[in-house]
């Protein structure tokens, strides 16, 4: 296809991440004009201009801006950060600058689990929710990708993604110990970032996106973690458990810190369902074979010298 007639695609946020996984995917694609929405200037971000994705300095409260560069734009992903409300107010601005510029769908900043409005999860309920209702309500296609858990974390203290930083969730595989909240026998889902970045641009192919587009590497419990990090490291696991209940009084308790207690609120959000879903995406598109736990806890930790 000429670079002419290639749909244009904008991945606001493109430069953090998971962006950065996502972008990575739709260039390796190697079918669309691939547009990075950044706060930041271009020349600071020649990583990227190398790879022939074009960066566009952005100012998300400057909306005449916003409709100008997503003028001939097919697709809007937004893949910006959700820990405040000023990112609420960039998708709702980046919105209906895409309906003014008649962008055809838009994917805002999910790339969890599936969350209502009764979630436990606290930043979800006030930043994520809100945002998809508004898309819902403005009658643009749109998806809500799915991704459970980022697989990368669970290199930790290790990094397996350059954009995506080091944090130890449930199971610490270098000191051989894990906290879980409820049984650790609840389902979840959990994903590899360079996966999720496969799987979207495939999902650019579909003529029709559903509402909700379900990315699983693996499906699986604490409780199998901690035993495939047992036969990984040759030993076992000291692992303490809280119940749901305990838990939550616990968070109630908690006041400053943002991120530990969206983790707690994650790990309870997993008791309840809130990261267990179908694989639908994966479903479409079966010729993607994604990482498995396995695979990934093999590749992090079987030569482990710590
Ligand atoms: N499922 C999981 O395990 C998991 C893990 C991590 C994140 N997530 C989700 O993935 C999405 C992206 O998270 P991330 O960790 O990849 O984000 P991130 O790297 O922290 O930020 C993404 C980009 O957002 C832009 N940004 C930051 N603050 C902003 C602001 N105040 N206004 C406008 N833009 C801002 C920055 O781009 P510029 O500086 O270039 O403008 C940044 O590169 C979020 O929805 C998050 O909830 C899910």
């Amino acid at each position: 296809m000429d670079v002419e007639s290639r749909k244009v695609i904008v991945i606001a946020g493109g430069t953090g991440g998971i962006g950065r996984h996502i972008v990575d995917g739709i260039v390796a694609a190697k079918k669309y004009t691939v547009k990075v929405f950044s706060r930041q200037d271009p020349s600071s971000l020649v990583d990227m201009t190398v790879k022939g994705v074009i960066v566009v300095k952005v100012d998300y409260s400057d909306r005449d801006l916003l409709v100008k560069e997503l003028q001939g734009v097919h697709t809007v992903i937004v893949t910006l950060i959700s820990l405040d409300d000023s990112c609420v107010q960039a998708q709702i601005n980046l919105l209906n600058a895409a309906l003014k510029a008649k962008v055809k769908r838009i994917a805002p900043s999910e790339w969890t689990g599936q969350h209502d409005e009764n979630t436990v999860i606290e930043l979800y309920r006030r930043l994520k929710v809100p945002v998809r209702e508004k898309i819902k309500a403005a009658g643009i296609e749109y998806t809500v990708f799915m991704i459970g858990l980022l697989m990368d974390y669970f290199a930790s203290p290790q990094t397996a993604s350059k954009s995506i930083g080091s944090l130890v969730i449930g199971v610490d595989f270098s000191k051989c110990v894990a906290s879980i909240t409820g049984s650790g026998d609840e389902p979840f889902c959990l994903t590899r970032a360079d996966d999720v970045g496969k799987f979207v641009a495939a999902a650019l192919e579909l003529d029709k996106w559903n509402e909700n587009s379900g990315i699983v590497g693996s499906r699986t419990t604490w409780n199998e973690i901690i035993k495939l990090g047992e036969k990984i490291r040759g030993t076992k696991f000291h692992v303490q458990y809280t119940c749901a209940d305990e838990a939550a009084r616990l968070i109630d308790t908690m006041t400053d810190n943002v991120l530990e207690k969206l983790i707690q609120q994650v790990y309870l959000g997993i008791v309840r369902g809130e990261f267990d879903f179908e694989a639908t995406l994966n479903n479409i598109c079966p010729e993607i074979k994604p990482t498995t736990i396995e695979q990934f806890l093999m590749e992090s930790w079987a030569d482990y010298k710590g």
